[in-house]
């Protein structure tokens, strides 16, 4: 069945390369002269998180937590939860959390709970791509990269079953 899967590009490497780049200066403007924490969602962000903080001069620390809620395939269980922390000290920090899809909105209001429990001087959201039509729990990004038809993408990190992460454009599969 996964063999049948077409990627089709919607976005391309060099696009992605310009709102990379967009971001980075949107990024840069407000964290300038501050030491962010940027915190990375596993597994879809690492190559987006990997882009910009090589556009990003400034001092900063990087994060990962992992989130379960989709399981294999396109359909979320409309469950999330925290299944990797990180033990880097939150409080009073400026804290980026940075995610490669706001979706239903359930995994990044999962990983927001968890940090303002911990008392970031300041929390943010940059997304990479936004699917606003399928949004369950309202969440915007502070910085937002490309806004996407309802269609389900892979590629620049993002998976089908685990697959297509290496994809250097944005696809959809057909
Ligand atoms: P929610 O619904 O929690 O979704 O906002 C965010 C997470 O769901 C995954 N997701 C996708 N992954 N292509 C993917 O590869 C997609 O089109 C897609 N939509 C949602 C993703 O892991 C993200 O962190
Ligand atoms: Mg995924």
């Amino acid at each position: 069945m996964d063999s049948q899967l077409k990627p089709r590009i919607l976005f391309t490497r060099d696009e992605i390369e310009a709102v990379v780049k967009r971001l980075a200066a949107e990024v840069s403007q407000d964290y300038q002269g501050k030491c962010p924490l940027l915190l990375g969602i596993l597994k879809g962000s690492f190559v987006f998180m990997a882009d910009l903080i090589r556009l990003l001069d400034f001092p900063l620390e990087v994060e990962f937590v992992k989130v379960s809620s989709y399981g294999r395939g396109r359909e979320s269980s409309g469950k999330a939860k925290l299944v990797k922390g990180f033990s880097s000290p939150v409080k009073d920090r400026d804290v980026l959390i940075v995610e490669d899809i706001l979706d239903t909105g359930l995994t990044t209001s999962v990983v927001s709970d968890y940090l303002r429990e911990k008392k970031p001087a300041s929390l943010k959201l940059c997304a990479l791509t936004d699917k606003p039509s399928r949004r369950r729990i309202p969440v915007t990004a502070d910085y937002l990269g490309f806004t996407l038809p309802d269609k389900f993408i892979v590629g620049y990190g993002l998976d089908w079953n685990q697959k297509f992460r290496n994809l250097p454009d944005i696809c959809y599969l057909e």
